[in-house]
Parts: structure tokens; sequence; C-alpha cells
């Protein structure tokens, strides 16, 4: 049972770009349970269609057709096959992205590509095409893109994904005011640690490094997927109508302890605390 009324999102078409896996596959299994009719995309067929059989086995109809968002003719051909399917689309969920840690002076500038291409070019092409597409049929519509915390911030050792996020986290709030008379609301959100094997195996692949990951966490624990679908599914509700051009953290306070010059400081014991305290007073 989640918070929500069963028909929030009843009879919406949303569109996920990465929909069969980690939390693309967790936003469409909220959607679904919402009322929504699903359309699902990626590269990989087989793994789309496993997805869309065992989804839909929960009730809801998932449309699927592969398509890479790197190539806009194939973003053609998906929203062509969208509509097709379901007659209009009415939500946009920009979450296909691809990521691995380096460091930057080891990358090939294929790697660079490969990145800024899924998630900048990628997400641009499918906003342009559906937003080309709802203004000509004067239809209202939302798009929802996946971004990450270190899109305001940058972060070393990712520096392609968080251009290219960055780029993103642009592109929603141009287009938030260029595209609102139209009717079209864009909202974002930055995930902090959400864990999923398409993430952990590019970005956590020892348990050090996970570890390291986990100790910077205040709250003590990763995200949930039903937290994320939550806030995923209260964006592209009617109930969000007036959010428009603004990106939503949800990360457990992660980038504010990275932020915060003193945060290091939990790491400090009670004994440690009593040594500093007389230190500290004795520098009145
Ligand atoms: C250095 C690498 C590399 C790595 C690939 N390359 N992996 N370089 N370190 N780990 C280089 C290759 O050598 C090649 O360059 C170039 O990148 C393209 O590689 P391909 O394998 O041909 O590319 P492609 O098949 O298009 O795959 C794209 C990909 C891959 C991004 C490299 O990882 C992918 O498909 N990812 C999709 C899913 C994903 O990444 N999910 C995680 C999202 S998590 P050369 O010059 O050798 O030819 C996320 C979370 C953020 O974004 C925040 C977390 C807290
Ligand atoms: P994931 O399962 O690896 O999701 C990435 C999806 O994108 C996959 O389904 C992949 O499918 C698809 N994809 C990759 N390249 C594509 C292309 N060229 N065309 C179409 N689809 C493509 O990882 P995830 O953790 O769920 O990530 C989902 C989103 O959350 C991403 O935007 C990510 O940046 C963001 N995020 C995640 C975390 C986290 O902790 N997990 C944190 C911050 C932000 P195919 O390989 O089949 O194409």
């Amino acid at each position: 049972m989640g918070p929500f009324a069963v028909d929030m999102l009843k009879d919406k078409v949303v569109l996920i770009t990465g929909g069969a896996t980690g939390l693309g596959r967790a936003m469409g299994e909220q959607c679904l349970a919402l009322g929504a009719k699903l359309a699902i995309t990626s590269r990989r067929e087989e793994v789309l269609k496993q997805a869309a059989d065992e989804m839909s086995s929960q009730g809801g109809e998932v449309f699927y057709s592969s398509c890479d968002v790197r190539h806009p003719d194939q973003v053609a051909s998906l929203v062509n096959a969208v509509e097709k399917h379901y007659g209009h689309i009415d939500v946009l969920i920009n979450n296909a992205a691809g990521n691995f840690i380096s460091p930057t002076e080891r990358l090939s500038p294929r790697a660079v590509d490969a990145v800024l291409g899924i998630v900048l070019h990628g997400t641009f092409y499918m906003s342009l095409e559906l937003g080309k597409r709802w203004i000509e049929q004067g239809r209202r519509g939302t798009m929802l893109n996946i971004v990450t915390t270190y899109a305001s911030t940058g972060s070393g050792y990712v520096v392609p994904s968080a251009a290219a996020k960055a780029g993103v986290l642009a592109l929603t709030r141009s287009l938030a005011v260029e595209w609102a008379p139209h009717g079209i609301r864009q909202v974002a959100i930055a995930p902090g640690a959400f864990p999923t094997e398409g993430a952990w195996s590019r970005l956590s692949p020892t348990p050090e490094l996970e570890q390291k990951m986990l100790a910077r966490l205040p709250l003590g624990r990763v995200g949930t997927k039903e937290e994320l679908g939550h806030l995923a599914a209260f964006l592209i509700s009617d109930y969000a109508s007036y959010i428009n051009g603004e990106v939503i953290t949800i990360d457990g306070g992660e980038w504010l302890r990275g932020a915060g010059q003193f945060n290091d400081l939990a790491e400090v014991t009670e004994e440690q605390w009593d040594i500093l305290t007389e230190l500290t007073k004795k520098g009145k």
C-alpha cells in the first residue's frame, strides 16, 4: 500500500528511457501501480521484453520498443511507435544513462563521447522530439529528467557524467521557461546512492569502495527504489502541476555532508570531544 490514490496517474501515458532496469524500472512499476500506461525503451530488446512481461504480470499495460537514444532517427521511430500504440504520450522520463569511474586523464575521446552521447545528447534528442510534437499537437506534457547531486557540484572521477548531467540540468531549467507557454512542464530528480546493478557494477565495483561510499551517508543507509518511485510519481502527477524547472534532491543529506566544512567531526569520539572542549574553551 503506497501513499497515493491508486488512480493518481490514471490513463497517463508515460515513456521511460532505460525503463527495463534499476531506477527506471522502479519508476515504471510505481507508474503502473497508480494507473498509468507505460512505454519503456533501451538498447537491449531481450531485456525490455522480459521486463515488460514481468511488469505487466502485476497488472497494467507495458509497451516496449528498443532505441539507442544517441541516434535521433531511432528516437523518432521510437516516439512514432509509442504514439501509434497509445495514441499520444503525456510524460517523458529521461532516465537512460551511461557512467563509470575513471581518472579523467585516462579517458579516450570515445569514452567521453559514450557518456555525453547517452546522457546529454540522448536526453536532448528525446526532449526535442517530444517537445516538437507536443507543441504541434497543442498537447500539454511533463518531462522528468533524472540527474545526480553532482550535476550541481561537479565530481572528480566521473567527469563526463558530471558534465553531461550539468547540461541536462541546464536543459531542464531552460525549457521550463521556454516551453511553459505551451503547457510543457520540466522537473528533475537528483538521486544520491541507490544500489542498482547498473550503477554499482560501474561505480562501486569492490567492497572497499562500497564501504567508503556507505560511510558518507548521514542517514546511515542508501535510498530505496520505492522512495525514488514515490517522488517521481508525485512530480509527474497533476498534484505537482505548479512545480516547473525544479530539481529535487533525494540523497539522505549526502551532498550536504560533503559540503559542510566541519561535518567530518562526526568521527570524533566522546573522549576526544572532552579534550577538544578543554582546548577550545582555553581559546576564549
Ligand atoms: C575507461 C571505458 C570504461 C571504463 C568503457 N570505456 N568503459 N574507459 N574506464 N570503465 C571506454 C571504452 O574503452 C571505449 O573507448 C569507450 O568507452 C566506449 O566503450 P563501449 O563499451 O564501446 O561503449 P558502449 O557500448 O556505448 O557503452 C557505454 C558505456 C557502458 C557507458 C561505456 O558502461 C554502458 O553501456 N552503460 C550503460 C549503463 C550505465 O552506465 N549505468 C550506470 C548509470 S549510473 P575506446 O577508446 O577504448 O574505444 C549513474 C549514477 C550516477 O549514472 C551517480 C551515482 C551515485
Ligand atoms: P541502470 O540500471 O544501468 O540504468 C541505465 C539504463 O539506461 C539501462 O536500462 C540501459 O539499458 C539504458 N541505456 C543506456 N544507454 C542507453 C542508450 N544509448 N539508449 C537507450 N537506453 C540506454 O542504472 P540506474 O542506477 O538505474 O540509473 C538510472 C538513472 O538514475 C540514470 O540516469 C542515473 O544516472 C541515475 N542515477 C542513479 C543513481 C544510483 O545510485 N543508482 C544515482 C544518481 C543518479 P541498455 O543497456 O539496455 O540500453
